[in-house]
């Protein structure tokens, strides 16, 4: 089994109080020299190798705005869902981001702060019974929260683990009432360039589109994040609703989305239409089929200062090996 149970070395979640490392963030920073690649490098003719990017800067990140869910939060652990790490201090999850909406940099939280929560509605549409909207805040009384510990590994070969608050995809697919012709789910993200002014950048396939198929969707897994460290999602994480699908890389779990279509066909994912030959439809993580720039051999751990050896579906094969057994002639890990 390639996820194991906490060991008594590890550290549990309550001792990395988000608080308490937010204090210490500078610090922390500093010493974790915190860099990375860009994967828009390709898009912005930067690709020449393996960019290493200057170390985060730490400036204090902003309070989480008043948030009418805050009640939900934190919403009970789901047991099941267990590390091989210690959790990533809240401090690093929230200030060394992928945003392309609001920046390439990692340093986008601050940036970020200019999305709008509320109002927040999410349309469901494409191949279902009857097409529907329905506010975020309306959703979240209607799903059933729940928190995970979950692994996320970045294409760019960093990895963190974070407790997500949220609901399976599972059980939005099912009162979505897709129709039984449905094949894929497609995701997108908001498009508003006055408060995401990266979106004014015309080279880009904006709004930020993901796909999955409805096998993966429904797979237990896949989970939709409304949250984190037991509170409302902040704007650089993808609040107020993302996808997380811990088994991919991690540019497929798209943020801030506001619209979820099924439909037969594959979607074009923003990523696939930038470098078709670098970022796939399918992403899932594999040690042994190395980016076309780099290694995935390996991850660095952000927070713990080393670099691990990567796991295939990122340890999570148990779950979602099987979905991918019957393909034939497709590139699964990329
Ligand atoms: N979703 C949108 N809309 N825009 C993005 O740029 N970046 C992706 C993914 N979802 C991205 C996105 C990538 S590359 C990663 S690794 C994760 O978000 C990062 O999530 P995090 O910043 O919460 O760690």
């Amino acid at each position: 089994m390639l996820i194991r149970k906490r060991q008594g070395w590890e550290i549990p979640e309550s001792q990395a109080t988000p608080e308490a490392v937010y204090h210490d963030r500078r610090r922390l920073l500093k010493a974790m020299g915190l860099g990375g690649i860009g994967i828009g490098a390709l898009a912005a003719g930067l690709s020449a190798g393996f960019l290493t990017g200057a170390p985060a800067q730490a400036a204090a990140p902003p309070a989480p705005p008043a948030d009418p869910s805050a009640s939900l939060y934190p919403a009970k652990r789901d047991p099941r869902y267990t590390l091989d790490r210690a959790i990533t201090p809240a401090a690093i999850v929230t200030t060394y981001n992928n945003f392309y909406e609001f920046g390439t940099e990692k340093d986008i939280y601050e940036a970020a702060q200019q999305l709008k929560l509320r109002p927040w509605s999410i349309a469901i549409d494409g191949m279902v019974e009857k097409p529907f909207t329905m506010a975020i805040d309306d959703l979240l009384h209607v799903m059933p929260l729940e928190e995970r510990l979950y692994r996320h590994r970045c294409v760019e070969a960093w990895a963190i683990a974070v407790p997500w608050t949220g609901f399976p995809l599972k059980a939005l697919v099912e009162r979505a009432k897709p129709l039984s012709s449905a094949t894929y789910v497609r995701l997108q993200t908001f498009l508003n360039p006055k408060e995401a002014p990266e979106q004014n950048q015309f080279w880009y396939p904006w709004p930020y589109t993901e796909g999955l198929t409805m096998a993966e969707a429904t797979n237990e897994l896949a989970f939709v994040a409304t949250g984190l460290y037991g509170k409302p999602a902040l704007p650089q994480n993808g609040a107020p609703i993302r996808l997380v699908v811990p088994w991919k890389y991690g540019f497929k779990s798209v943020k801030s989305i506001v619209r979820i279509t099924f439909t037969n066909e594959r979607p074009k994912t923003f990523w696939e239409v930038l470098g078709p030959t670098e970022y796939g439809f399918w992403a899932n993580v594999n040690p042994t089929v190395p980016h076309p720039r780099w290694s995935q051999a390996t991850e660095r751990v952000l927070g713990a200062d080393k670099r691990v050896p990567t796991v295939i579906y990122n340890g999570y094969g148990e779950y979602v090996a099987g979905l991918y057994k019957d393909i034939k002639g497709e590139k699964l890990f990329m």
